[in-house]
């Protein structure tokens, strides 16, 4: 395992609950909102893959009301929370960078701020394996970052953190190679606790 891949993992751990409080008090995340754009074009049913899943809550919850849904986290006590909260939901333990899922298996796949975790190099082979996975005309919903960074944060959460992320147009762009269209491309800001914070919202088409 990658150091960046290790500290995400232990990270998470350790701050499951306080990131699920932190989280809690931001006022304007707009993540309900592009929700309801996916789930506005998903038939009962649809099968959902939810990587980097978190707690579980609010948005792998709610996609369970309605749908068939299969949360993917690399943090065990993530995944803890997530299968107490979301009892509706499957859940596995994986990276999401090397899990495997057969070609043309989900109608929709989403990543609320969780890409922003993994290596920035590897995120355009993310896109295209996420893409296969998708049958014809299916969905991805994400949260990606929205500036060049690439590094450990020592103190996020009281944990290190390790984010990576490019400019919405290298986004653009890989998500375009990977033979996505996008339907919703809008960098949003919003305010964290400890101030503001941009990502790059993306619903694009398979
Ligand atoms: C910022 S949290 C977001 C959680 C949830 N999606 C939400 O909106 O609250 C990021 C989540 O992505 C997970 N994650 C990060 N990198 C991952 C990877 N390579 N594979 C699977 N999960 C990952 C973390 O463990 C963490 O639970």
């Amino acid at each position: 395992m990658s150091e960046a891949r290790r500290i995400v993992e232990t990270g998470y751990d350790s701050s499951a609950e306080r990131y699920l409080e932190w989280s809690a008090r931001i006022a304007d995340d707009p993540r309900l909102r592009f929700l309801a754009e996916l789930t506005g074009r998903l038939a009962d049913g649809a099968e959902v893959l939810d990587l980097g899943c978190g707690a579980g809550v609010p948005c792998t919850k709610l996609l369970a009301e309605r749908h068939d849904v299969l949360g993917v986290d690399v943090s065990a006590t993530q995944l803890e929370l997530a299968r107490r909260t979301v009892p509706g939901a499957r859940f596995e333990k994986a990276d999401m960078t090397a899990v495997s899922f057969p070609d043309n298996s989900f109608d929709a796949v989403t990543a609320f701020y969780s890409v922003l975790h993994v290596p920035r190099e590897e995120q355009g082979a993310l896109f295209a394996r996420i893409a296969r996975w998708l049958r014809p005309g299916g969905w991805f919903l994400a949260a990606l970052g929205c500036s060049e960074a690439n590094g450990v944060e020592d103190d996020w959460l009281g944990t290190p953190m390790f984010f990576s992320s490019h400019a919405p147009d290298v986004n653009r762009r890989l998500l375009a190679e990977a033979g996505f269209t996008l339907v919703l491309d809008e960098p949003v800001t919003m305010h964290e606790p400890e101030g503001a914070a941009t990502f790059h919202w993306v619903l694009a088409r398979r």
